[in-house]
Parts: structure tokens; C-alpha cells; sequence
């Protein structure tokens, strides 16, 4: 069975083709951000922490890939560099290799993932990969799942991939597809 991280990938592999763009709102070690380096047309990579912008750009010289524009901002700051989008990823949590008290927060997530939403092209697709076992994980998912439950069906779908028998906190996938746009969506 595919792990999360890794439907992740498949869902948002769908919709992109060379004409596409796409943004990473959690940079981190670049493994995302190179993921759809290879697939999109240009990607938009955010994060905080200059160390997650040393580490992708190496990864992304050495796969010889040059259309990622790294973003030294919070993803809350995305509208701001990115108005237009096919498809958008969040790897939520810290940085395993940095450190560990830096991580994405509730209100800052809410308001990237707002601004995704409304970015998104009719038939773009957001992958939200959220991690409950840190302290605060649990607050950021309830966050994300009441956010993502109020989004109206007309304009959205929201599906959620996660493992039902697994001990302890283990990190699921919630994924969006955007149907139409929200201002239209009794016309
Ligand atoms: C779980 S890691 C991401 C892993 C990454 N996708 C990868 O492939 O290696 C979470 C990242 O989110 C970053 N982060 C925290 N707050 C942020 C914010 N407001 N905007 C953008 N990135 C943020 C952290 O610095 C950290 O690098």
C-alpha cells in the first residue's frame, strides 16, 4: 500500500504536465521541491529557515534543474509571489535535520492555505501532508481539518489518506481539488 508521502506525490503528478506551475509552502530539504522541479513548467518553493535554501538548491544543481524560485518567506507571504498555480504541497512540521522548535504553526498554515485555495487553477490539487506526534502537531491538525471541512463541495473536494490501525501519531495526507471557483460556486 502506498505510504502517504507518497500518494502525495501521485495525486499532485496527475495534474501537472510542462506548462504548469507549482508551489512547495514548506521547502525543508528540497525533496518535494524537486519532485515537481522535474514535472512543472516553474515552482515556487517556500521556507524560514536559509538552511532549507542551501540544501534544495544544491539538490536541484545537482539534478540539473533551474526552474524552482527559492523563497526565503513564510508561506503566508505566497499570494504575494504566486498569485496563479496548477498545484501546491505542505510538508508540515519541522525540519528533521534542523531545528526541531522551528515548525509550521496553526494560524500562519491556516492563512497559506487560504491563499492556496484561492490560487489554485479550476482542476488544481493542494497535498497537505500533516504530522501530529511533535509538541503542537495536534493543535495545526485540528486547525487544518476544520479549515479544510468548512470548504464549500461545490468549489472543493477534500479527501484524507490515513492509516486507522497504527499505534502512536502517524502522519496522514489530506488533499484538495479545486472543482471551480469559490465566488462562482452557485452559478
Ligand atoms: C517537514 S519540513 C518540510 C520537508 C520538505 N518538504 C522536504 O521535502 O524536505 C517543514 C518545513 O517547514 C518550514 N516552515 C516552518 N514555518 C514555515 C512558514 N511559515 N512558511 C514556510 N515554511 C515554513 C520549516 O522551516 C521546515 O523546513
Amino acid at each position: 500500500m502506498k505510504r502517504p508521502i507518497h500518494l502525495s506525490h501521485d495525486f499532485l503528478a496527475e495534474v501537472l504536465d510542462g506548462q504548469s506551475v507549482a508551489v512547495d509552502a514548506t521547502m525543508g530539504n528540497g525533496h518535494d521541491t524537486l519532485f515537481l522541479a522535474r514535472l512543472a513548467k516553474q515552482v515556487y518553493a517556500f521556507d524560514i529557515q536559509e538552511q532549507a535554501l542551501t540544501k534544495t538548491r544544491q539538490r536541484l544543481k545537482e539534478a540539473g534543474l533551474d526552474n524552482v524560485r527559492l523563497i526565503l518567506a513564510g508561506h503566508e507571504e505566497l499570494s504575494r509571489y504566486v498569485p496563479r498555480f496548477k498545484a501546491a504541497i505542505f510538508n508540515l512540521g519541522y525540519l528533521p535535520s534542523a531545528d526541531k522548535s522551528v515548525i509550521t504553526q496553526p494560524q500562519t498554515t491556516l492563512q497559506a492555505l487560504d491563499q492556496v485555495c484561492q490560487g489554485l487553477e479550476v482542476g488544481g490539487r493542494a497535498a497537505v501532508m500533516i504530522y501530529q506526534g511533535h509538541a503542537g502537531g495536534d493543535r495545526e491538525r485540528d486547525a487544518v481539518l476544520d479549515f479544510v471541512r468548512q470548504l464549500p463541495q461545490q468549489a472543493f473536494t477534500v479527501m484524507l489518506y490515513k492509516t486507522l490501525n497504527q499505534i502512536n501519531h502517524p502522519p496522514f495526507l489530506v488533499m484538495i481539488e479545486k472543482l471551480k471557483e469559490e465566488k462562482d460556486q452557485n452559478g
